[in-house]
């Protein structure tokens, strides 16, 4: 969601605040600002849109105060404009604030405050915040005021502070919001996530919930809420700087389509057993006993990783023989869900900070379950608070449409799968071609993306189509669900995904010239009732690219083109299939001029419900 960033040290803050910002952008980007205490003055700089034009708005300012903070938003309680940029101040001006989260009692603090005298510049819930922090900053004490001011606090915040009278002084607070500890050589920084910080240290502490950070030029220390000294532990992040470069590409999405064979690879890395025919996942050794007791799954998931569960599903019961539901966090944590002990809860999500998926992790947790978790950034909430899980290990994903993350998921996915039907109905031999097909992945996806300026040709043929249908059936179901939402996302087109036999049940009203069809059609046990809705399709004028099985021929006579994926085993297909159509995507967008790893009113982990 929104981005924050904050330094102290002894070098000038404003670079290295506006750099963190950059690399924090894909969080969010309708406003961006920042605080600096110079010249024991507080310097606050906001702006609506993007880092660029806060870097343009202050390229002819003198700021060489070394403490600040910063921020880049998408707007919550507010709209995106100046007045509700962060940083907020309070009614003296003495105390910046930046805030990630919702205050959900800011309105009765509001009212409160007003009555006292306190006028208000914005329409956010954070200035409450700064304006509460400002009335408790009566000694000195700014640790004491902040504590006191959340303490009033009801909701999730990541909270970054500086006062215009203590440029020694940083802090750092959440709860529900990350937020991470960079350690520095007489520096500090804090950062929502890594990416902010990466480039000046490798050092970082993922602040635990509840906790406060006191960062001066000659330390740090870590406290609970209520003022005690709290524990930490320094970790060493797995991944430099270049990660967060577009290494040649037009764009991130791009890059990270095309770091699928290696984000693939290393999500096996050491897990795939292929001469045993099953998976070891180490971060699952302490739940072994329930692994092999469960007679039930439930995944939880958002988005993309929603689709990645559902081919979970298909996965785990039609080779672990083992019954799955898959739900939408956001219902999941509303509703009343069956939870016995016999059931275990896997919730899937990329930043692991997703707050429906966080908050219905908490519900089981709370229901007796054991939850795990298959996350990709490390150390994040939900990596914190499952009882055990897989790390994806696919690196950073910038673009906001998610695409490495989702065929990681799906590796994972495949090797849970291993190892729990390899304890109940998977046999050696079944294990070890499942083993090997998954090993060959990499390599059959590199031969995929070798096709990309062919699906380029193809994506500008339909780019400017308005509604698209994408139909798959069976494990591909899932995948033409992914397909429609990158479309979606980037290209602003309307594209719906349907299980294809489905079609004929509502959507085939909508096929005419204008409606073109994306169809999984692979070489598998659906193959002729896939064929058959693609005839009814053509019945009726519509157009049809379809993605076919290498060597198949006969497709040929039913579609308008035809994109070919290596054969692997119909288990496998959906690692497969969805490359094709992360590319048919991004084309579409491209061609249409969208702001790809940026697209409008979306931020790439959804903090807020
Ligand atoms: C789609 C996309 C979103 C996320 C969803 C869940 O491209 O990125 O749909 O998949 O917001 O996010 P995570 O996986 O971080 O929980």
């Amino acid at each position: 969601m929104c981005g924050i960033v904050g330094y102290i040290g002894e070098r000038k803050a404003v670079p290295i605040l506006i750099e963190g910002l950059s690399a924090l952008e894909y969080r969010g980007y309708d406003s961006a600002g920042l605080a600096m205490v110079g010249d024991e003055q507080l310097h606050v700089h906001k702006v609506k849109g993007k880092v660029d034009a806060l870097r343009e708005r202050i390229k002819s300012e003198r700021l060489d105060g070394t403490v600040g903070i910063a921020h880049t938003r998408w707007a919550t309680h507010g709209g995106p404009s100046e007045p509700n940029a962060h940083p907020h101040t309070d009614h003296g001006n003495a105390i910046a604030v930046v805030h990630n989260g919702i205050i959900e009692n800011y309105a009765a603090i509001k009212e409160r405050l007003k009555r006292n005298g306190v006028s208000f510049k914005s329409e956010t819930d954070t200035e409450v915040l700064a304006q509460l922090i400002g009335k408790y900053y009566t000694d000195g004490d700014l640790v004491k005021a902040v504590t006191k001011a959340l303490s009033d606090i009801e909701g999730t915040f990541g909270i970054a502070v500086i006062a215009r009278d203590n440029p020694d002084l940083l802090i750092g607070a959440r709860r529900g919001s990350p937020l991470v500890v960079g350690i520095g050589e007489d520096e500090y920084l804090l950062g929502s996530d890594t990416s902010a910080i990466v480039a000046h240290t490798d050092k970082v502490i993922y602040l635990k919930d509840g906790h406060l950070a006191t960062l001066t030029r000659n330390g740090y220390s870590t406290l609970t809420l209520d003022n005690r000294p709290a524990s930490h532990k320094v970790h060493t992040l797995e991944y430099g700087a270049e990660a967060l470069a577009k290494g040649g590409f037009d764009h991130f999405m791009l890059k990270e389509i095309f770091e699928q064979p290696e984000t693939i690879q290393n999500a096996m890395r050491g897990r795939l057993l292929t001469e045993e025919g099953t998976a070891r996942l180490d971060g699952l050794n302490l739940v072994m006993t329930e692994l092999r007791r469960i007679n039930r799954i439930i995944f939880v998931a958002c988005g993309t990783s929603w689709h990645a569960a559902l081919c979970g599903e298909y996965l785990m019961e039609d080779l672990a023989g083992i019954p799955v539901e898959v739900e939408y966090a956001s219902e999941f944590r509303y509703r009343n869900p069956i939870i016995d002990s016999k059931t275990l809860v896997f919730v899937i999500s990329q930043s692991g900070e997703t707050a429906d998926t966080l908050a219905a992790l908490r519900e089981a947790a709370h229901k007796g379950a054991t939850v795990l978790g298959i996350c990709n950034v490390v150390g994040s909430s939900i990596a914190r608070e499952t009882h055990g899980g897989v790390y994806l290990h696919a690196g950073p994903e910038i673009g906001v449409a998610s695409t490495k993350a989702f065929t990681s998921q799906l590796t994972v996915l495949s090797l849970l799968t291993l190892l729990m039907g390899r304890m109940r109905r998977i046999s050696h031999d079944d294990g070890m071609a499942i083993a090997k097909g998954l090993d060959r992945i990499p390599s059959q996806v590199r031969k995929i993306l070798k096709q990309n300026d062919y699906i380029a040709e193809i994506a500008a043929i339909y780019s400017r189509h308005n509604n698209f249908l994408y139909l798959g059936r069976s494990y591909n179901y899932p995948v033409a669900l992914e397909g429609a939402l990158k479309l979606k996302e980037i290209s602003y087109v309307h594209a719906e995904g349907y299980p294809a036999a489905e079609m004929k049940h509502g959507p085939i009203a909508l096929i005419d010239t204008n409606m073109p069809s994306v169809v999984v059609a692979l070489k598998d046990s659906v193959y002729e009732k896939v064929i058959s809705n693609m005839e009814e399709i053509r019945a009726r004028s519509g157009k049809i690219i379809a993605i076919a099985t290498e060597g198949d021929k006969t497709i040929q006579k039913h579609a308008d083109h035809v994109v070919y994926i290596p054969k692997t085993l119909p288990v496998l297909t959906p690692l497969l299939a969805v490359i094709p159509l992360q590319l048919l995507a991004y084309h579409i967008a491209a061609i249409r001029k969208c702001e790809i790893d940026q697209p409008r009113n979306l931020a790439k982990s959804v903090t807020v419900e």
